[in-house]
């Protein structure tokens, strides 16, 4: 942090240059908050840059633009109208048109939005800041009485958080400090240091700090679909962050299944939580490295994780990292009973998942992929041969910005499944997408999903070959 300072500083300056001489659109919160275009922090929305992952490291704080102060200067300098107002960003996602080709029809349908998200998100102090996700789903897939519907849905979103640095803490119990930018370090100017701890508690993403973010894709996840009360196909999402077992439920009571595609332990949409973080600057090698530690709820279980990332050389328009997870989770699904699949059993079983991940960015192109392994244990021995106890998912995902206002994506998903051997298929897909940037916070796009496998019958993974997008993603 401390060596990169100068080039933190570098773009800070040049940010803020750049916005006072282009006029700022209509720009969500942090952009308002420091007066800076979107592409500051993202290459296009929701990717973010290095300085937009370092922006998020630190607590959603740029160190030399912090305000000792806190929301109490700010209120004074904006006025509490304009505070309230940089606080709050809209976000509407989703679908305007969808046809789906499965074997024996083409389904095509005008569809209304998806998502509807306020954020409402700012640094209260230096070192604290908070970030809130209210979220509307007119189409929201849910468990009821023993079936799926779709239902209107309102309520907190994926994430709800607050951010805390607790560098001073560690000051105080006799570690050395530092200050910089109004940002507490611990460690010395030369020598070893670190920023953070920082703790990120709430409703949490983790992986926020992984080299393959779940939450940061240009390419966004397919409706699941329903149909009589059963899922009838599963959402094109990246196979490596999936449940990927075939059989298993969330919980014993309810019976819901857990279904295969649902993005689960560290890779969670979100899901309550504390994460501890710090990035370390001369430690045991040369490059800058992330350390996460944490502990995660999930269904009636819970989860401890640990992940580690190295970024190396930084230069210009080029960044790349590394990172490798090891996440034990405790009791978090049901196997399903022996003698009847289609219900729970009375056994909770444990899961660990490992895997690693590496993105690279070079002017236009950013590449990042995972590879995740998952693994249960304690399932009933009634089960025998009849469930495969590991699984594997590899996700790879190109972006290439060919123009200002147009940015080309394309992701490729393989799910070598795991679980009740007489259910489990293995899925590969294939997505493009072209996303038009009609002003930096309006876009459309269209996408096009190909199912590489043969289409099998009845099976919510492989019952489609084709599916095509037509939507919109637009950020106030
Ligand atoms: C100072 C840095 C900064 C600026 C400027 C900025 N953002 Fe962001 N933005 C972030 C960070 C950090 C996140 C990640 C939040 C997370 O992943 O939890 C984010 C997330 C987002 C997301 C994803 C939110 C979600 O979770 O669904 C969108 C969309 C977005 N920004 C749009 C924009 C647009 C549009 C602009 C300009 C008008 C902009 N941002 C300007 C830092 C910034």
């Amino acid at each position: 942090m401390l060596r990169r300072s100068p080039v933190l500083l570098a773009l800070v300056t040049a940010g803020i240059g750049f916005a006072y001489v282009q006029s700022v659109e209509a720009v969500p919160a942090f952009a308002r908050q420091y007066d800076l275009q979107c592409n500051v922090c993202h290459t296009r929305p929701p990717r973010l840059n290095s300085f937009g992952e370092q922006f998020h490291m630190m607590g959603f704080q740029i160190p030399s633009a912090a305000r000792p102060g806190g929301l109490g200067e700010s209120i004074k300098d904006k006025g509490l109208a304009q505070t309230i107002l940089d606080t709050l960003a809209f976000r509407m996602e989703g679908g305007i048109f969808e046809s789906t080709k499965s074997p024996h029809d083409t389904e095509s349908r005008f569809v209304p939005p998806e998502e509807f998200t306020l954020f409402v998100t700012r640094p209260l102090l230096p070192d604290l800041s908070f970030f809130v996700e209210i979220e509307a789903e007119p189409n929201a897939v849910v468990f009821e009485d023993g079936r799926f519907v779709t239902k209107g849905e309102v309520g907190l979103g994926k994430e709800a958080f607050f951010m805390a640095n607790l560098g001073q803490v560690l000051g105080l119990i006799g570690a050395p400090t530092m200050q910089m930018g109004n940002q507490t370090m611990v460690g010395r100017h030369g020598g070893f240091n670190m920023h953070g701890p920082m703790l990120m508690a709430g409703k949490i993403d983790p992986s926020t700090n992984f080299s393959y973010p779940t939450n940061r894709q240009l390419i966004a996840a397919t409706e699941t679909e329903v149909k009589a009360g059963e899922v009838e196909r599963f959402p094109v999402v990246p196979y490596a962050f999936t449940s990927k077992f075939f059989g298993l439920f969330k919980d014993r009571d309810e019976a819901e299944p857990q279904l295969v595609t649902d993005q689960v332990m560290y890779n969670t949409p979100g899901a309550p939580g504390a994460d501890f973080h710090a990035m370390l600057n001369n430690f045991l090698i040369d490059h800058p490295q992330v350390i996460q530690l944490g502990f995660l709820r999930e269904n009636e279980g819970w989860n401890a994780y640990a992940a580690w990332r190295v970024d190396f050389g930084e230069r210009d328009q080029s960044a790349f990292s590394v990172s490798a997870l090891i996440n034990w989770g405790f009791g978090v699904a049901w196997a399903p009973d022996p003698t009847d699949h289609d219900r729970p059993s009375d056994r909770r079983i444990d899961r660990l998942r490992y895997g690693v991940a590496a993105n690279a960015r070079w002017k236009g192109l950013d590449v990042y992929g995972a590879l995740i392994r998952d693994q249960v244990f304690d399932l009933p021995s009634g089960l025998g041969g009849e469930f495969d106890r590991t699984a594997t998912g590899l996700t790879l995902a190109l972006d290439y910005l060919a123009h200002e206002q147009v940015m080309l994506s394309t992701r490729f998903d393989q799910l070598w499944a795991g679980g009740l051997r007489d259910e489990k298929q293995d899925g590969s897909v294939f997505s493009l997408q072209v996303k038009y940037f009609l002003w930096q916070n309006i876009a459309f796009f269209a996408r096009d999903s190909v199912n590489l496998r043969s289409t099998v019958e009845h099976n919510p993974l492989r019952e489609w070959r084709n599916q095509v997008v037509l939507g919109i993603d637009w950020d106030f």
